[in-house]
């Protein structure tokens, strides 16, 4: 007989075999509901891990740390950022831990392997930042939900505001992982359509953060303007490099806006002038973002940002999914249809899942002003991911 994924995976025994009964019929009454969270809390992501679980703790805070009247277990997992770790992390929540939900991960390499497990067992999963364009295409599922973004969503929508203002040759600087290139997969899709060209591609090993000898380059190439993915501390040092070696005032920059998001502060003057496309801005004016916002800096003392947004999301999806099931995770028919037409007063707007179970959402152009990222526009009003290959949407 071929060996099991599981024993594959190096899954103790015990843990396996335990794994081989039924899941017990959890009283809807009694037992805590457990959520697995598959985030770092390490190394270049750290920051967004923390961030998604203090706004998801929140968010189950505000409705008295309960969810459909149970009680909650989290079981946490630094996942590292590290695609090579997913599998034997992801077994160790969903076979080891038996969470009834699982959640994560930041890194679209972790989600890819993730992914794979949770559709083998069948996990209700919430995937609460990874962009990756096959969580909600090609390897769509009926249990599986994204509350973040897809890739092509922060993406494409750069394309048109750099046409618009001018920029026909373009050079890209990302993080060569799947995330990164889906990215600039996804610009260059309306980018070239527009009339526009690329000049160069400057891809960068994941997660290093030595960018001198691409700035020099890009110094003597001279495009009309650079759009890039970074993220995190990796964001943080890009944009000061980038100001550092003088290119700040020469050659625009631009992103999706995880170039900015939660490193404003870090990047200090260097962040000023750079525009963003995101589905989230911290000057939105509704009183849903100024609640969150205030709620979120007096629970952590930082300030909240795109990463939290989908954290707090996520358990207040949840919340009311789980309510009209009265915390039965085991009516799982009814529980998918409760989230799927879950409608919630998001910090970034009104949310609503597409038929491929992905935020339909407005994406902002954003600019850094004064230390502050402002709002420009909506360069695109309710943004569907095109879902290429999910078999949910026909
Ligand atoms: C990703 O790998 O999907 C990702 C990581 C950080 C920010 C945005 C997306």
């Amino acid at each position: 007989m071929p060996l099991s994924r599981r024993s594959l995976l190096g899954v103790t025994g015990a843990v396996a075999a335990s794994s081989l009964l039924p899941r017990p019929a959890r009283s809807a009454s009694l037992a805590k509901i457990r959520i697995g969270l598959l985030l770092p809390y390490s190394g270049t992501y750290a920051a967004l891990g923390h961030n998604i679980t203090d706004a998801m703790k929140l968010a189950a805070h505000e409705h008295g740390d309960k969810l459909g009247g149970r009680e909650i277990e989290w079981v946490a997992v630094d996942d590292e950022s590290d695609p090579a770790k997913a599998p034997a992390n992801v077994n160790k929540l969903v076979v080891g831990e038996k969470v009834d939900i699982l959640t994560g991960p930041v890194h679209s390499g972790v989600a890819m392997a993730m992914m794979q497990i949770v559709r083998e067992e069948q996990t209700l999963t919430l995937v609460t930042n990874a962009g990756a364009q096959a969580v909600t295409g090609a390897l769509c599922a009926p249990h599986v939900f994204r509350t973040s973004f897809s890739n092509w969503q922060t993406s494409y929508p750069c394309a048109d505001v750099m046409l618009k203002a001018g920029h026909k040759k373009v050079a890209l600087v990302f993080w060569n992982y799947g995330f990164g290139q889906e990215s600039m997969a996804a610009f260059k899709e309306g980018f070239l359509k527009g009339g526009g060209a690329i000049v160069k591609e400057f891809p960068v090993p994941f997660p290093s953060t030595e960018f001198q000898a691409n700035l020099s380059e890009l110094a003597s190439l001279k495009p009309d303007a650079v759009f890039v993915f970074f993220a995190g501390a990796g964001a943080a040092k890009f944009v000061k490099d980038y100001a550092a070696a003088g290119l700040r005032e020469k050659i625009p920059l631009y992103g999706s806006g995880f170039l900015t998001e939660g490193v404003l502060a870090a990047q200090g003057p260097a962040a000023e002038g750079i525009q963003t496309t995101l589905h989230y801005a911290e000057a939105l004016p509704s009183a849903a973002n100024k609640k969150f916002r205030e709620a979120f800096k007096k629970a952590t003392t930082r300030e909240a940002d795109v990463y939290a947004v989908a954290g707090y999301d996520t358990v207040n999806l949840l919340s009311v999914a789980l309510g009209k099931v009265k915390g039965d995770t085991a009516a799982r028919k009814e529980l998918i249809a409760a989230l799927e037409t879950a409608r919630i007063e998001s910090p970034r707007g009104p949310f609503r899942f597409s038929r491929a179970h992905n935020p339909v959402q407005d994406i902002y152009l954003r600019e850094v002003k004064g230390g502050q990222q402002r709002v420009v526009s909506v360069a695109l009003k309710d943004a569907e991911d095109p879902a290429v290959g999910c078999a949910l949407v026909k």
